[in-house]
């Protein structure tokens, strides 16, 4: 049975202030999310505190990006010891405003997923597609070439040692949710795809929705026998709101 994972991507929001204060919230009421796997992601500037916040509770920490090197002339990127020596455990990978703003593709992407496993993090690596990819009938296409990249790369055994999120881009903070079906629907190709080629990957992999999650919406996309767990954004910046989709599904 795989667990249900909910991870906050707060983006480019937050002040040391705001973070102190969603983090106390947080903590409060973390306690009544059962079984369910809870992690943030804050910006980089902000790891070390809220690092220091969560210390010995059950919030996991996750970067939202990593740089394909470890080390060297690469001005302005973080990489994968750093985010260990603070206590990441997670490294979202693939976002999609990271693919569509700062033109990172899908071998780009590999790289980071190969840079995070390399590090001890677990990858969240997402994918989706646009309306216009949608529209076309080719979302399919779009997720398989999305993980391809990263199976070509790392091999199938890596993705069982992954998060994959499915976040279709018209769905990101634009307050439209996938429906509970359309959502399954790409998960279970996901799944398939992988048990096409392990059996076991497939069962043990969690696969997260993302895009425009709440608390009025999380629990039914959370029953669908493929999710098993979401990538929030605009409603994991107040507590309430993020603890209400921790407490979801399970
Ligand atoms: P959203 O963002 O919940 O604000 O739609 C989700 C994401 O980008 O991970």
């Amino acid at each position: 049975m795989r667990q249900t994972l909910v991870a906050g991507n707060w983006k480019l929001n937050g002040s040391q202030e705001s973070i102190k204060t969603l983090v106390s919230g947080i903590l409060a009421g973390v306690g009544d999310t059962g079984n369910n796997q809870v992690a943030v992601c804050p910006p980089f500037i902000y790891i070390p505190q809220v690092a220091e916040l969560v210390r010995g509770s059950k919030v996991a920490l996750g970067s939202q990006d990593i740089c394909d090197q470890d080390a060297g002339a690469f001005t302005g990127e973080v990489s994968g010891p750093m985010l260990r020596e603070f206590g990441c455990r997670y490294a979202i990978v693939g976002h999609s405003e990271r693919r569509a703003l700062y033109a990172e593709d899908d071998e780009f992407t590999a790289r980071k997923f190969a840079a995070a496993r390399n590090n001890g993090l677990t990858p969240i690596l997402c994918v989706g597609e646009t309306l216009d990819e949608r529209e076309q009938g080719i979302t399919e296409d779009v997720v398989a070439r999305q993980l391809d990249a990263v199976i070509a790369l790392e091999g199938i055994a890596a993705l069982g040692e992954a998060v994959i999120a499915y976040e279709p881009v018209w769905a990101i903070g634009t307050g439209k949710t996938a429906s509970p079906q359309q959502a399954q629907d790409v998960h279970a190709f996901i799944r398939g795809k992988l048990a096409g080629l392990d059996q076991a990957v497939a069962d043990k992999v969690q696969v997260l929705y993302g895009g425009s999650v709440k608390g009025s919406n999380a629990a039914e996309l959370f029953a669908m026998q493929d999710i098993d767990g979401g990538l929030i954004g605009g409603a994991s910046l107040n507590a309430e709101d993020f603890l209400a989709i921790c407490k979801a599904g399970g």
